[in-house]
C-alpha cells in the first residue's frame, strides 16, 4: 500500500472517515477546513495512491508554547531562562477504523516529526495530546515522556525528535 501524506484539501472526502472516536470524526468533518483556513491549525491527511480523495488518517500541528518550569529540572537547566519554551503541538490524531493496528498512526506521528523538524519555525519542544489514557500510552511507545502535572499530555525535546524522525523513515 502506498501512502501520501499532505495538507487537507476541498476536494478529499471527509465525512466519509470513522475512527471510534466521536469528538475526533466531528472535527475532521466540521472543524478542519475552518482550522486551516483561520490558522488555527495545518492539518495532514494521510490517504492511498490508489484513492487519493479518501482520508485514512489524519492528524494537526499547531504553533505552541509552554513554561519553562513545566518540564522536568535537568531538561529545563539546560534551556536559556526564558519563561517559556517555544513548542509544537500534534493536537489531534486519528486513523480510520478499517486501517488501524497497521501501523499507520505510527506513520503519521514520525511524518508530523518530520515535517516539524525540516520547518524554519523556531521550537524546542514537541508536545501531542492524548484524549485517554490509551492514547498516551500509544506515544510512549515512541518515547514522548508524560508531563508531571498532565498525565495525558506529552513531551519530546527537539534533538529527540530529529532523530526519531531521520531514522525511523530511513528503515520504512
Ligand atoms: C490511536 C491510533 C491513532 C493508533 O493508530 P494505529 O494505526 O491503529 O496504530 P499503529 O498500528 O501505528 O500502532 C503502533 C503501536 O501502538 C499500539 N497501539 C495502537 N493503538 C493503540 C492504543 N489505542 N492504545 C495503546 N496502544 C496502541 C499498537 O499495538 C502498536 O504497537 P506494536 O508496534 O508494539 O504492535 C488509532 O488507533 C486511532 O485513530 N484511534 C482512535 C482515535 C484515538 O484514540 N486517537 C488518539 C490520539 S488523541
Amino acid at each position: 500500500m502506498k501512502l501520501l501524506f499532505g495538507l487537507l484539501t476541498p476536494d478529499m472526502d471527509r465525512n466519509g472517515f470513522t475512527c471510534g472516536e466521536p469528538a475526533l470524526d466531528a472535527y475532521l468533518h466540521k472543524q478542519a477546513g475552518q482550522d486551516m483556513r483561520r490558522g488555527f491549525a495545518t492539518v495532514i491527511a494521510a490517504r492511498e495512491e490508489a484513492s487519493p480523495n479518501k482520508i485514512i488518517g489524519f492528524y494537526t500541528l499547531s504553533a505552541a508554547s509552554i513554561l519553562l518550569t513545566s518540564l522536568p529540572e535537568d531538561t529545563a537547566r539546560k534551556m536559556p531562562r526564558y519563561p517559556s519554551v517555544p513548542a509544537i503541538r500534534l493536537g489531534r490524531l486519528a486513523v480510520t477504523s478499517a486501517f488501524q493496528g497497521q501501523h499507520i498512526g505510527s506513520l503519521l506521528v514520525l511524518d508530523a516529526l518530520h515535517r516539524a523538524c525540516c520547518n524554519e519555525l523556531a521550537w524546542a519542544v514537541f508536545l501531542v495530546d492524548a484524549k485517554k489514557e490509551k492514547a498516551a500510552v500509544f506515544y510512549e511507545k515512541f518515547l514522548f515522556q508524560r508531563f508531571e502535572e498532565h498525565k495525558l499530555q506529552l513531551w519530546m525535546h527537539r534533538k529527540q525528535a530529529k532523530s526519531l524522525s531521520h531514522c525511523m523513515l530511513k528503515k520504512l
